[in-house]
């Protein structure tokens, strides 16, 4: 059965000139009919080069959002429309803009995790990849950092020579990881190492081995000669590094660390979505493509 609806995906998007995005923490049978699976940089870099007419972005509403902003005039779908990321929806323009006349010239900068409208607000985006890289080459030492407080958090700790003013959000999937969680799972495994995404907190990221994004993560795990690792990331990146490498073993730090957002896309969305019955077309004005655009172009130009 599953079988079949990804043979008939595999048709439908070659015949309707589909690029199909997958974030990696889609479900393995989507990341299989997947063009492209990645990491929110990856994919935004991806989208930037839209060598395809169309694109279906099974992820979440923010990344399909920026796939449009980047490639304005090619149709994007969001495979399910109740795909929607919390933390994207934390902070309102008008907050921000608050944010702003506190702190004046400061250079505001944000996670991707937001809304089309709000990144129209801001100086430049980052993921969490990317995230050091690009705020070290801002000129400005003066920053506001915004949603995510733990990525800010590690992005301040790291970089103490720039001035961070940070806001109070966060992914509340990760946010809900505990050091607790993290000691028990060293001592049922003691040879692992334990690799952990920055939007956890400040007391489970200190516990890591390694601190990084869901393609950071992967690529440490897959190229280290290291057999054993605990996964601080949502549990989906635990099952595709145990396909891709099965003499290693990979053990989920939190059996709840699971985001039910990126888990709401299923297979029969993605059909549904290229036969044209279902999905979303993502429609946003031109000002808002123009204004947003600028922060991502300016975090794949620093970054
Ligand atoms: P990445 O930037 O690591 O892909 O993370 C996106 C995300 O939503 C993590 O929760
Ligand atoms: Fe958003 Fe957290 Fe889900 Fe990532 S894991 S999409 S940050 S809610």
């Amino acid at each position: 059965m599953i079988k079949d609806i990804q043979e008939e995906i595999i048709r439908l998007k070659k015949e309707k000139n589909f690029c199909i995005l997958a974030h990696s923490y889609q479900s393995r049978e989507i990341v299989e009919i997947a063009d492209f699976v990645g990491d929110s940089y990856a994919l935004s870099v991806k989208a930037a080069k839209a060598e395809y007419d169309n694109f279906l972005m099974c992820g979440v509403r923010f990344m399909a959002e920026t796939v449009k902003i980047l490639s304005p005039d090619k149709k994007v779908i969001l495979s399910n429309s109740t795909a929607g990321c919390p933390m994207a929806e934390q902070l309102t323009p008008a907050e921000l803009s608050a944010m702003k006349k506190k702190y004046p010239g400061y250079a505001v900068v944000a996670y991707i995790n937001t809304t089309a409208e709000l990144k129209t607000l801001c100086d430049v985006c980052v993921t969490s990849s990317s995230a050091l890289n690009v705020v070290k080459k801002i000129e400005n030492d003066n920053i506001i950092f915004i949603p995510d407080i733990n990525l800010g958090r590690y992005v301040k700790k790291m970089l103490p020579e720039k001035n961070i003013v940070l806001f109070n959000g966060g992914c509340p999937r990760h946010a809900a990881v505990t050091a607790e969680e993290v000691s028990a799972a060293k001592a049922m495994h003691p040879s692992a190492l334990f690799l952990v995404h920055p939007e956890c907190t400040p007391d489970v990221t200190a516990m890591a081995d390694y601190v990084g994004s869901t393609a950071g993560i992967m690529d440490y795990a897959k190229s280290s000669d290291v057999k054993e690792f605990i996964i601080g990331t949502e549990n989906s990146i635990v099952t595709h590094l145990q396909f891709e490498c099965p003499d290693k073993k990979f053990y989920p730090v939190s059996k709840n660390l699971i985001c039910s957002d990126m888990k709401a896309t299923t297979l029969s969305d993605v059909l549904d979505a290229l036969k044209g019955e279902g999905g979303e077309e993502i429609i946003l004005d031109k000002e808002t493509i123009e204004l947003a655009r600028k922060s991502i172009d300016e975090m794949i130009r620093l970054g």
